[in-house]
């Protein structure tokens, strides 16, 4: 038998988008609010701007949006879609999923949406659960998309945290394809995702249906957050690039979470990773959770970094702690 004719099912990256909210708060603007400086956030972050939802703009509106350019960007009509799943903590409505609302308004009537919280690893297990829906044939086009209004959660009399976050959206669009069994061939080829409840109080949101009623705040234990975040993302990224049977100088673009310069610079020392081939928007976005890969990810198709064909690795870290890596063909 002829092992080069062997074909694979695999969920290939047909298109991107995002959404930003049109404010943009910079850092001289935060100051004005809590007591902090740019020169602060710069040195300990990176951010030196985000944008902030106004009230009509949701995470359903904002994930809607981006969707719609998803698709637009991979040449496909919203009837293709036969699954949405929206990676989000700050959900339009305790219920129904946000999802289900992307859905409505995109005019698909067939098919499923649901939520995945997994904090700022909800976009990587969110593609992680779309590459085994497609893998499986339940599943032939599937939209993943992050879309977060962390402003509505901050404690904005919290300088330690009022400062990390940012409010948008992005979006790919995922189709089953048959391609040569070859690491050459695009689509998603590893995925890796962990949690550890231990860690649970580290990282949390101070509210919820089920116990204070509320919606809550975030709070953060900022050092300890930082102290797994480079053990826990280095570790995953290495697993996947293992079952791969590949190193750091064979993928393109790293299109890490955007949640703090600091940890992306460690884990690339970790790794040996060079630094001008990670993709870093918290300059301008802030850490928008599960919004940041895929607004990263967008941002860097457009400017023309990222091609077809391009390796890129995808990895997150977020509360619960969760994390995860996927590497993809695009
Ligand atoms: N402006 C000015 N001063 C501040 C601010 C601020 N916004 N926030 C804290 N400070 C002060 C503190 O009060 C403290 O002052 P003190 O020494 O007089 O007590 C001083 O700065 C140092 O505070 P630390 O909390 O020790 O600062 P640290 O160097 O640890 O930096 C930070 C804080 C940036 C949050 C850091 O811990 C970090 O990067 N943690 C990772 C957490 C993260 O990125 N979370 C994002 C969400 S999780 C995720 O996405 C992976």
């Amino acid at each position: 038998m002829n092992e080069a004719a062997k074909l694979v099912r695999r969920s290939v990256i047909k298109g991107s988008g995002s959404a930003l909210p049109a404010r943009i708060m910079t850092n001289a603007d935060m100051s004005k609010v809590v007591d902090t400086s740019d020169e602060w956030i710069v040195e300990r972050t990176g951010i030196k701007a985000r944008h902030i939802a106004n009230d009509s703009e949701t995470t359903r509106t904002l994930g809607t949006e981006a969707a719609r350019r998803a698709l637009k960007h991979a040449g496909l009509g919203a009837d293709a879609v036969d699954l949405i799943i929206v990676a989000t903590s700050t959900p339009d409505q305790t219920f129904p999923a946000t999802a289900t609302l992307v859905q409505a308004d995109l005019g698909i009537t067939r098919g499923a949406a649901f939520d995945v919280q997994a904090v700022c690893s909800g976009f990587v297990y969110g593609l992680s659960v779309a590459d085994a829906m497609i893998k499986s044939g339940q599943a032939q086009c599937v939209l993943v998309i992050g879309s977060e209004t962390f402003s509505r959660i901050l404690d904005w009399t919290d300088r330690t945290t009022c400062v990390l976050f940012g409010d948008g959206a992005g979006a790919v669009v995922l189709q089953a394809e048959m391609v040569p069994d070859s690491p050459a061939s695009p689509g998603i080829m590893v995925t890796r995702i962990r949690s550890d409840g231990r860690y649970h109080d580290k990282l949390y949101v101070d509210g919820g249906p089920s116990t204070t009623k509320t919606v809550g705040h975030l709070r953060m234990e900022g050092r300890e957050v930082f102290k797994h975040a480079v053990v826990n993302i280095a570790s995953v990224m290495d697993e996947a690039m293992a079952e791969a049977r590949i190193t750091a100088a064979d993928v393109d673009w790293f299109v890490p979470h955007q949640a703090n310069r600091r940890i992306l610079e460690g884990t690339a020392r970790k790794l040996g990773i060079r630094e001008d081939r990670i993709v870093m928007t918290l300059d301008r976005h802030g850490n928008t959770s599960a919004a940041s890969i895929p607004l990263a990810f967008d941002a860097a198709i457009q400017d023309g970094r990222i091609h077809k064909g391009d390796l890129v690795l995808f990895e997150a870290m977020g509360g619960g702690f969760t994390w995860g890596a996927v590497l993809a063909r695009y």
